[in-house]
C-alpha cells in the first residue's frame, strides 16, 4: 500500500505528539517527535554550559551530539536517545522548555536537525510534528495538519501532564512559558512557525485526542483512497 508523509505543525502544547503518536500507530507508520531532537540538543547544552550566542562553540558541539530514537519494549513507544542515553524524562523538564525555543532558533542547529528528519522521512511512511515540517522538512508531505487550541486548555493539559510525571508547576509558570514559545517560534528569522498553505487547520480546544487522531486519519484516507 502507498505510504505517506503526514506533517503536523501548531501551537506548544495543544496535544500534537499525543495524536501524531496515536495516529503513526493505527497507520502503522514511523512517529517522530521533532520537538524532541530540538529538546535534545537544549539539554545538551544546558548539561555543557554552552552558549546558544557562541557560534563556533554551538558547531563544535553539534558533531558530539548523536541522536537516535530506539523503542521501547515495554511500552512499544519510540523514545529520543541522546549519545546512547535515555533522556526522555530529561527534555520534559521546565529548564528546557524554557530554553529550547533560543536554542531552536539557531539556525546551525536547524541546518542540522533538518537534515536527520529528512532522512527519517526518506522511506514515507512517517507521521512527524513539530513548528516546520509542512512548510520546511517536508514541504511535499501529502498530509498537514496545523493544530491550534485555547491558551488556557493547552496550560490544563500541559499541567496536568506534569503532574502525573511527578511534577508541581503552577499554571501561570506553564501559560508564560507556553504564549513565550509561541512568541518565539512564530517571530523567529529561521523557519518560523506558520501554517502551510495546503495544511489543515485543526483547533483542538473542545475535542479530545480520540476526535482529533479520527479527524487526521479522515484526511489521511481520503488522500490514500484519491491517489
Ligand atoms: O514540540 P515541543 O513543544 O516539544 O517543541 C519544543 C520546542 O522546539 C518548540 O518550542 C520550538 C522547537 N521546535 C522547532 O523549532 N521546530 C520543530 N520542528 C519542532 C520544535
Amino acid at each position: 500500500m502507498k505510504k505517506l508523509i503526514v506533517a503536523i505543525d501548531g501551537h506548544s502544547g495543544c496535544g500534537k505528539s499525543t495524536t501524531a503518536k496515536l495516529l503513526a500507530e493505527q497507520l502503522n507508520y514511523m512517529y517522530i517527535d521533532s520537538g524532541a531532537m530540538y529538546r535534545a540538543v537544549t539539554l545538551y547544552f544546558l548539561r555543557q554550559g554552552i552558549a546558544p550566542d557562541d557560534v563556533f562553540q554551538v558547531k563544535q558541539s553539534l558533531e558530539q551530539i548523536d541522536i537516535t530514537f530506539e523503542v521501547n519494549p515495554e511500552s512499544g513507544k519510540s523514545e529520543i536517545v541522546l549519545n546512547g542515553e535515555k533522556i526522555e524524562a530529561q527534555i520534559r523538564t521546565m529548564e528546557v522548555s524554557g530554553k529550547v525555543s533560543e536554542v531552536s532558533a539557531i539556525p546551525v542547529v536547524r541546518r542540522f536537525l533538518v537534515e536527520q528528519q529528512q532522512k527519517l522521512g526518506e522511506n514515507k511512511g512517517i507521521v512527524m510534528d513539530g513548528r516546520d515540517i509542512g512548510t520546511v522538512v517536508f514541504p511535499e508531505a501529502e498530509v498537514k495538519v496545523f493544530m491550534t487550541a485555547d491558551i488556557m486548555q493547552r496550560a490544563m493539559r500541559r499541567q496536568k501532564e506534569l503532574v502525573k510525571k511527578g511534577q508541581k508547576v503552577d499554571l501561570s509558570s506553564i501559560i508564560d512559558n507556553l504564549s513565550s514559545r509561541d512568541f518565539q517560534d512564530s517571530n523567529r528569522d529561521d523557519s518560523p512557525l506558520r501554517k502551510a498553505d495546503d495544511a489543515v487547520v485543526l483547533d483542538t480546544s473542545n475535542i479530545t485526542i480520540a476526535q482529533q487522531t479520527e479527524r487526521i486519519l479522515e484526511v489521511v484516507q481520503q488522500k490514500l483512497t484519491k491517489e
